[in-house]
């Protein structure tokens, strides 16, 4: 029996994921989601073209590998055909290489409004979501009301009819005006006729077989483990767990069938929306790492915050997934920086520790090792040989302080920009 193996982000999102899964596809027989929806978007850049997807899984691209997305997502059926439609625009065939577990949650236009309705409700305590129904979304699945894809198949009209009149009697409740739920709700229906084109499976069953059938799996999360429901910042975190045991519940595999981890990080960190970042910078130096990295939302075009990178909050986040192998992305953004700040501790009311701790509050301080810069273009570099001193440095000494090998180093926003270690 083959293992599934888990790609996840470490931070608060945004690592580059999809740009890694789609370089390690050729490997694999099947790409799997397993949290997450909408609120995710994972760039990928090849042959000079740049895609940006959110529901469906970054090894797309790769010959006929099958995609797949499992129970564990979250799906709004208008962006996911929009995505669908836009992708089988360049010469893609979405509709064969891609199936839909029956038991995805479907997000219904009401949870968007939900969660515009939350969010205005929370004042100056919002989370600064992604306003994509994710968090309304979650809550029905737990609170036992949600609409599954498998419904569409069963007496569907009858159920999603119960869904939104519950969810408007909610918003009334909360005074939230849902000016024009009828266009909405016509748009969503619409989308969920041309959903039917495609495969709906029972993919727990899917994926088993096609682990025992001797092929392999790879599994993509979404968001990032500091972002997870249980381990986060909560509670400015996302509704699922991010974290590699996710990938059991939202695939329906056993945790004996995980086989690598691999944990894939910035060589710095952002965040988009509220929530604590204790190694964020207001500064120049901020602004050149939003600048030179691009740090826009994929998803919403927010402009992300920045700042160094925090390895108490990294040691954490290798040991909740089991990390087996780091990758580490965007260095090169910091290609011209004369200094680079390493976050190593967190100091407080005169004490240092290395441990995240369980409210992250501004009363942490980041205590910092500073270390020199390379000062070169590595965008072009091909091989671990081609690294300065002062890189092949800080690699070692974020090797040094979580004790995870790493095993990959991005250059740059494209495949090409890939060097394996
Ligand atoms: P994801 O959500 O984890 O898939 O990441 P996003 O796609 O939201 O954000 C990562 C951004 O960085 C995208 O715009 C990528 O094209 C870009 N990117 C990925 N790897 C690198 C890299 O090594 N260097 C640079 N400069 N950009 C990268
Ligand atoms: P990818 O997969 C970065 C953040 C939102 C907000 C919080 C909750 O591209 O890395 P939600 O809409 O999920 O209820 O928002 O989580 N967030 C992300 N930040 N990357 C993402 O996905 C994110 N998905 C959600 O900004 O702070
Ligand atoms: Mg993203």
């Amino acid at each position: 029996m083959k293992k599934v193996d888990v790609l996840l982000g470490l931070q608060w999102g945004d690592e580059g994921k999809g740009k890694i899964v789609d370089v390690l596809t050729p490997k694999y027989d099947m790409v799997a989601r397993f949290q997450g929806g909408p609120n995710a978007g994972h760039t990928l850049e090849f042959d000079g073209e740049k895609y940006v997807l959110r529901s469906i899984p970054s090894g797309i691209f790769q010959g006929d590998k099958l995609n797949l997305i499992g129970n564990g997502v979250v799906l709004d059926p208008v962006l996911f055909i929009q995505e669908a439609k836009d992708l089988s625009r360049s010469g893609h065939n979405i509709v064969e290489r891609l199936q839909i577990s029956r038991k995805a949650h479907l997000i219904l236009p009401t949870h968007r409004l939900l969660d515009a309705a939350n969010e205005a409700a929370k004042g100056d305590k919002k989370v600064g979501t992604t306003g994509k129904g994710i968090g309304p979304t979650y809550t029905d699945k737990v609170s036992r009301y949600g609409l599954r894809v498998g419904d569409i198949e069963h007496n569907f009209e009858a159920k999603y009819k119960e869904a939104k009149e519950r969810h408007v009697k909610l918003l009334n409740a909360m005074n939230f005006p849902i000016g024009n739920l009828d266009e909405l709700e016509k748009a969503w229906l619409e989308a969920i006729e041309e959903l039917r084109q495609f495969t709906f499976v029972d993919s727990e069953w899917l994926i088993n077989e096609t682990l025992a059938e001797g092929k392999s799996v790879l599994a993509e999360g979404a968001q990032g483990s500091l972002l997870d429901i249980d381990f986060g910042s909560y509670p400015f975190v996302t509704s699922s767990n991010t974290v590699c045991a996710g990938c059991c519940t939202g695939l329906g595999v056993a945790p004996r069938t995980i086989g690598e981890v691999f944990g894939i990080f910035k060589a710095y960190c952002t965040r988009v929306g509220a929530g604590p970042f204790p190694t964020e910078l207001f500064d120049e130096t901020g602004d050149k790492l939003c600048e030179f990295g691009h740090e826009f939302g994929s998803v919403t075009g927010r402009k992300r915050r920045c700042g160094w990178l925090d390895l108490v909050a990294l040691r954490y986040t290798v040991m909740l997934n089991g990390v087996t192998k780091l990758f580490m992305m965007k260095s090169d953004v910091m290609d011209t920086f004369e200094e680079i700040k390493v976050c190593v501790g967190y100091e407080k009311d005169g004490a240092v520790s290395k441990n995240f701790p369980y409210e992250l509050n501004e009363s942490y301080k980041p205590v910092y090792k500073t270390m020199k810069g390379w000062q070169c273009d590595s965008t072009k570099f091909t091989s671990e040989s081609d690294f300065p001193q002062e890189l092949k440095d800080y690699i070692a000494f974020i090797e040094q302080e979580i004790g995870v090998p790493i095993a990959l180093v991005s250059v740059g926003p494209d495949r090409e920009q890939t060097i394996l270690r």
